[in-house]
């Protein structure tokens, strides 16, 4: 058996933590990463036989029977996780319809998943229905986006279109915008229904008043969604204050998806 803390999903899970902790995402315990492993590859380091501790989840997700997946903890730092990543991390498989949670590894203080697993798991369920090749769900509490929900509308429409315009490259990088959910509890199995139910349109889902959650097929994506998505916020933030002389037009968009190859979400462009 390989040693776990060499396996590549574990080096990138822990660069990612790290990285989104260096870039003021995450304070404290605040935000949360789960990577949709290959039992073939968890089979390389762990012997998938040996449960360490079943915890149930208190939601059902058929979809994702006998799914193997890396996440965090409740309550852990992301700037920790480098340090002990048997105590911040663990591998769980979901079994009984998703009801239950196999621990296959981590966790080692008696820990468990994030307390956002239900967002999670039903964001991965939403998300490979529409796109097979998904892996990771992340979410974080980037500050310029937050920043944002106090001050721009959150109509998803415009709140895409403003996010388009702050950068060129934004439209190619996220086509599909973004969603946006009202301010709601977190940590629910109604959040997690609602935010699975916006994954289904989008890769971005923005919680008014926290934060956001970004999809993809592997960690750089779903990082590269979000840092692009906050830059734009960010561009926003020094910019909605004063008089906008210039923007990116919607002809202008239209290039770019010529150019790119892309389509803007329909109906988003004039
Ligand atoms: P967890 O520590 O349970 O992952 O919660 C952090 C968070 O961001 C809640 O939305
Ligand atoms: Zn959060």
């Amino acid at each position: 058996m390989k040693d776990i803390l060499t396996a590549p999903f574990m080096v990138e899970m822990i660069r990612t933590t790290t990285n989104m902790y260096a870039h003021g995402w995450d304070e404290r315990n605040g935000g949360n990463i789960s990577l949709m492993l290959d039992e073939a590859e968890v089979m390389e380091y762990l012997d998938t036989d040996n449960v360490l501790r079943t915890i149930p989840t208190g939601f059902s997700a058929p979809a994702l029977e006998g799914k193997y997946f890396l996440v965090t903890g409740t309550g852990k730092y992301f700037k920790n996780v480098a340090y002990d990543p048997a105590k911040n991390l663990g591998i769980v498989r979901l079994k009984d319809g998703g009801e239950t949670a196999e621990l296959l590894w981590g966790f080692t203080d008696g820990g468990k998943f994030t307390s956002e697993f239900p967002a999670h798991m039903m964001s991965h369920a939403a998300r490979l229905a529409v796109d097979p090749a998904n892996r990771v769900v992340m979410h974080c509490h980037p500050t310029n986006l937050l920043a944002m929900t106090y001050v721009h509308t959150l109509e998803e429409r415009e709140f895409t279109r403003t996010l388009w315009q702050m950068c060129t490259e934004c439209i190619v990088v996220f086509p599909d915008g973004v969603n946006v959910l009202p301010w709601m509890l977190c940590g629910t199995n109604k959040i997690g229904e609602a935010t699975a139910e916006k994954m289904k349109t989008a890769r971005l889902v923005v919680w008014a008043q926290h934060g956001l959650y970004g999809a993809g097929r592997d960690l750089d994506e779903a990082f590269g969604l979000i840092e692009t998505a906050e830059k734009a916020a960010e561009i926003y933030m020094k910019i909605a204050h004063l008089p906008r002389v210039n923007t990116i037009t919607d002809a202008q968009m239209h290039e770019l998806e010529a150019h790119f190859g892309v389509k803007g979400r329909e109906g988003y462009l004039d």
